[in-house]
């Protein structure tokens, strides 16, 4: 997501901070700025753009004298990034500035409240509520400090949602941090300190590190950290970082693509979080669904893994909502003589970019056609979103490895929640609806256990699997594009041939190239209709009567499907419709570390491709 830093010593503060934030752009943002606490009060240099930009803006004003300060790089969620939304945000005053990562989820109502009380707004964002309710918490005693420390707790007890902060206030000469379900740490120096939401923002400067806990409030000073949780102080132990910077920014991970599978439960809760309250779900579009009468259909339209997330979401949404979608390739949908009656359709693109050519070129097609149009994308602000009526966006937050992962995950999460949606699912009885919504709010844990748990087996897996040039990857029903979506990353970052096939369908061809050199992943966790799993076997006893070794993704206890495959990798189970995410998880790392294991990939960015393709 975004990134904060923070600064205070006896040094320029806005040189360090801008060197901070340079540090953590690989993260990916919309826009930058900064907050200085000069002897004229707070200034606030903000925009879109990147870091570099908002440097130069600085420097062809006028210096800047301050000792401390705070800076933001943003990547969208609340309000498209421009000058206004870009952190740091201030209260009505200019008393409070204050740089926030995270989610902050009862905005809207804190928002009306203190519109109620006089405060005026000017941005979009959910953050901006944080700096009027300190503000409002301070009470002009002569201990400047306390009462801020005071007035940062009481704001933040307001909040629900996850937030990593850093609070600048005039006329204080230190920072307040504090940190809820998003990371923050201190970089400890002589006579000065930094706070961060990365380590690599502060590596240039020091190696001294404090992790900041679960719910920890700091004050920091430059001679001094003091750090509270549930109002008692408490002690941090400092750590010394090993880590390069390059090691840093992968959060000690050797590739991105790595860390972003870890990032995967997270993508998931952050999905979640944008649109569950209790046990509401609301995406927050206008689908023009009346009763249940309007939206006779859906047409999904996407690209390479974003086109199998939509295959699963076609299987999703058909078993909990029973609407009928239509899926189509964007770069085929552009070129053919379809017939569409717009007026009952709701296209929908998916797209983590927002960018990619063909899927514009097909949402503005059906446009035409009349549909009412929906983008679901990772990136606030992106073409597809000014394209289309209405956005939903996943919570993956920024992704580097060029092969998608997290964004896949999150996809699936909003079509889980598109199926949910209460017009949409008018017919299912309130308490399966509410047992699929427990289900799928187990997702993060269980996303978590197959990373947990799975790993080591899967690595073992991986070895064997890189020593052969081709390999299919089975699956049927919910879990076919699941197999598909495991065969793509195979390729895509190991290079070897990896074909996604019907379970059922190797019998009318494919079976011609099955040999004990053609491994064949098969997907065999249970589905809604057992029927589905019986199927499965009978597939792999045929396609082990060719010569051909099975490695199965099969759940936890099932012992029946060690009779028949030379290997297992073990996922929880889930509830029938939720298997696609433990298995994702599982295919993401084995395609990863069966990459690792040829040795000579560039796992983060495989030859001939790019993270957006803008071109047909
Ligand atoms: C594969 C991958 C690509 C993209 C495709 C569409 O790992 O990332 O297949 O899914 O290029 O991209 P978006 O989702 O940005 O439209």
């Amino acid at each position: 997501m975004c990134g904060i830093v923070g600064y205070v010593g006896e040094r320029d503060a806005l040189p360090i901070i801008l060197q901070s934030l340079k540090r953590i752009e690989y993260r990916g943002y919309d826009s930058a700025g900064v907050a200085c606490i000069t002897d004229n009060g707070i200034e606030v240099y903000k925009d879109k753009g990147k870091v570099d930009d908002v440097i130069e803006k600085i420097t062809n004003s006028k210096s800047i004298s301050a000792n401390s300060g705070i800076g933001h790089c943003r990547w969208a969620t609340h309000g498209a990034p421009s000058k206004t939304n870009a952190h740091p945000h201030l209260d009505g005053e200019g008393e409070i500035a204050v740089v926030h990562n995270g989610i902050i989820e009862n905005y809207l109502s804190l928002k009306e409240e203190l519109l109620s009380q006089g405060c005026t707004f000017v941005s979009e964002t959910d953050t901006e509520v944080i700096p009027h309710l300190i503000n409002r918490g301070l009470k002009n005693s002569v201990n400047v400090e306390w009462e801020l420390k005071e007035a940062v707790k009481e704001a933040l007890s307001r909040l629900t949602g996850s937030y990593a902060i850093i609070v600048a206030a005039k006329g204080f000469d230190g920072l307040v941090a504090a940190r809820k379900e998003s990371p923050l740490i201190i970089g400890v120096g002589d006579r000065e300190n930094f706070i961060a939401s990365d380590v690599p923002a502060v590596l240039e400067q020091t190696t001294r590190v404090i992790y900041l806990d679960e719910g920890d409030l700091a004050v920091v000073k430059n001679d001094s950290v003091y750090i509270e949780n549930g109002g008692a102080e408490v002690t941090r132990a400092e750590r010394l970082i090993p880590w390069t910077i390059e090691d840093a920014e992968k959060g000690g991970y050797e590739h991105f693509m790595l860390k972003e599978i870890h990032e995967e439960p997270k993508a998931i809760t952050d999905t979640l979080r944008g649109y569950v309250t209790g046990d509401e779900i609301t995406l927050g579009i206008d689908l023009g669904i009346e009763g249940d009468t309007k939206v006779k259909s859906i047409l999904m339209l996407a690209c390479g893994t974003s086109y199998y997330a939509a295959l699963c979401g076609k299987h999703i949404i058909e078993t909990l909502a029973k609407v009928p979608v239509q899926l189509e390739l964007a770069s085929e949908f552009n070129y053919s003589d379809f017939v569409l009656d717009g007026a009952n359709v709701v296209a929908m693109a998916i797209t983590q970019s927002g960018e990619t050519a063909d899927t514009l070129m097909a949402l503005k097609k059906a446009k035409r056609y009349g549909c009412k149009t929906v983008a679901i994308t990772n990136v606030v602000g992106s073409s597809a979103t000014r394209i289309a009526d209405e956005a939903i966006y996943t919570g993956a937050g920024p992704e580097i490895g060029v092969a998608a992962t997290k964004s896949f995950v999150a996809q699936l999460v909003i079509f889980y929640l598109l199926g949910l949606q209460k017009p949409l699912v008018a017919k299912l009885p309130d308490a399966a609806f509410l047992e699929y919504l427990e289900e799928l709010r187990r997702m993060p844990q269980i996303a978590r256990l197959v990373l947990d748990e799975a790993n080591g087996d899967i690595q073992k897996h991986a070895r064997y699997l890189s020593k052969y040039d081709h390999a299919f990857f089975v699956g049927r029903g919910v879990n076919l594009p699941i197999a598909m979506e495991g065969a793509l990353k195979l390729k895509e970052i190991s290079y070897i041939h990896a074909e996604g096939y019907a379970a059922g369908e190797l019998k009318h061809g494919p079976f011609a190239l099955l040999t004990e050199d053609t491994p064949v992943v098969a997907i065999l966790t249970h589905q809604a209709s057992q029927n589905i799993y019986e199927k499965m076997l009978g597939n792999v006893k045929e396609i082990k009567a060719r010569g051909a070794p099975v490695i199965a993704i099969a759940e936890e206890g099932d012992e029946e499907v060690e009779k028949y495959v030379d290997a297992v990798i073990r996922v929880p189970r889930t509830g029938a419709i939720f298997s696609p995410i433990p298995n994702t998880v599982a295919l993401h790392l084995l395609a990863y570390w069966t990459a690792k294991e040829r040795g000579g990939c560039e796992i983060d960015k495989p030859r001939n491709l790019a993270k957006s393709v803008t071109v047909e």
